[in-house]
């Protein structure tokens, strides 16, 4: 809080205070709970683009700065010297594990890696070609009928639980839907290796041969999966929050998170992105052709991975992916043709005045997608991958939204624009 107050004075001369709110970083913020009691009337602001919906000590957003903060650490910083399982336990309790904390924390989730066996069953009644993402959403919203025990939202033990069995099962479940795509046995979880390491085993090793890991290829996904952890109150967050703030349970309200992720304008992009990259390598079509397209307002077609609501400079998290692009392609036989297409097509955006004048950047999402397919990761998993690693953004808001003092159940307001009141023709 601040002393700091803005007055609202209507047309007719009679004004209203209301206070200032103040965080750690970032601009003021107007309490306007009681807006309503003192005016008579509600706030419009369609896609929420300036209102904040809760209290948050996780993630900061500078949009201005591309500046991208995990409970004070830089995204830089935690990308280059921490692991995704550190910066789980970073998320969820504020602060940096010692060796002891993180050895405690990594030895419970490793007790929670597998599945139900009947979860098998529930994958493979899935049709062979569905997307993976659509066996993801239903599978997490289903874990809630395996733990009738522990889904009571009113127990911290309850809450605990549900955040550490999500996180531990998520690779699990991921590697199943893709097994189930390839037609391919499941793999068990191995806990002798790493959270990152175990996830690549479930995913490409077969029983019929010995897998061999790859502390490149790992290196580079426990990487994506830190700058994909976490990111304010982004559509997908939201939703859980909001789903959640009806007191659902945990895996039903990261189910719906799940399902907002899956949109082409979040974290549908980065399977979006490839498709556009690949139409431009494979038509023929010129990067100038795309751009006009992209600019041509009766033209439904956006430049996939470009812009963002926060970021009006450049998305930090996609400054470290070309950087590891750059790295990497050669070490992963990676696809350089299509990274020197992104590449160019990033740089005549730079030079063209719609996308300057409108601050649109590349967002995490350009280039995600060039790393995970010199992963061996097929675009359809793309998305599963986004829902893999932000699983612990969305349950760190969840228990955090739970222990606010403040917390009730979203409700957001509306302009009514429908027919004025009638009666039903007699
Ligand atoms: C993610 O919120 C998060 O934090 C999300 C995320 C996370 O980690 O959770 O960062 C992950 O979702 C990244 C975004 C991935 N989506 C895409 O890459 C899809 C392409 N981008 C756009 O659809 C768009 O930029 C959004 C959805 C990302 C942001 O949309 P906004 O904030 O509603 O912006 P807008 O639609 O108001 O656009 C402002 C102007 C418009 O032009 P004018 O009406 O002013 O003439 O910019 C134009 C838009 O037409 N514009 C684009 C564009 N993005 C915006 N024009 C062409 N191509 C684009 N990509």
């Amino acid at each position: 809080m601040t002393n700091k107050k803005i007055t609202l004075t209507d047309s007719d001369g009679k004004s209203s205070e209301f206070d200032v709110l103040q965080g750690t970083h970032g601009p003021g913020c107007i309490a306007i709970s009681d807006l309503y009691k003192k005016t008579g009337h509600f706030t419009y602001d369609p896609g929420y683009g300036a209102t904040g919906s809760c209290k948050s000590a996780i993630t900061f957003i500078n949009g201005e700065e591309g500046i991208l903060l995990h409970r004070g650490y830089p995204i830089e910083q935690l990308a280059e010297k921490s692991s995704y399982l550190e910066v789980c336990y970073l998320l969820l309790n504020g602060e940096l594990p010692n060796s002891s904390e993180f050895d405690d924390f990594s030895d419970t989730i490793k007790t929670h890696t597998m599945v139900h066996e009947n979860i098998r069953d529930f994958i493979n009644g899935f049709r062979y070609d569905a997307h993976p993402m659509a066996m993801l959403v239903g599978t997490v919203g289903a874990l809630s009928s395996f733990y009738h025990d522990s889904i009571d939202i009113n127990n911290p033990e309850h809450r605990v639980i549900s955040a550490h069995r999500l996180i531990a099962k998520l690779p699990t479940i991921a590697s199943y839907c893709y097994k189930h795509h390839r037609g391919q046995p499941f793999m068990y979880p191995d806990n002798s290796v790493s959270y990152v390491e175990n996830f690549m085993q479930m995913m490409f090793a077969v029983p019929a041969q010995e897998y061999t890991h790859n502390p490149v290829a790992a290196k580079a996904l426990e990487v994506m999966m830190i700058l994909h952890a976490d990111h304010e109150q982004n559509a997908s967050t939201s939703t859980v929050r909001l789903a959640g703030s009806s007191g659902a349970n945990p895996f039903a309200s990261i189910a719906a998170g799940i399902a907002s992720l899956w949109g082409p304008a979040h974290g549908g992009a980065n399977e979006a992105v490839i498709n556009m990259l690949e139409n431009i390598y494979n038509s023929g079509e010129t990067i100038e052709t795309t751009i006009a397209r992209a600019k041509d307002k009766n033209d439904p077609f956006r430049l996939m991975g470009f812009g963002h609501r926060v970021y009006k400079n450049f998305d930090p998290r996609a400054k470290i992916i070309a950087g590891l692009c750059h790295e990497l392609l050669d070490d992963l036989d990676g696809d350089q043709p299509m990274f020197n297409l992104a590449l160019e097509l990033e740089q005549a955006t730079l030079e063209d005045d719609y996308f300057r004048e409108r601050r649109l950047y590349p967002n995490v999402d350009f280039y995600s997608g060039i790393i995970m397919r010199a992963l061996n990761i097929p675009m359809n998993m793309f998305t599963v991958m986004f829902a893999m690693a932000r699983t612990v953004g969305w349950i760190s808001h969840w228990l955090e939204m739970h222990s606010d003092p403040e917390f009730r159940i979203g409700r957001p307001r509306q302009i009514y624009t429908g027919h004025a009141k009638r009666d039903y023709p007699s």
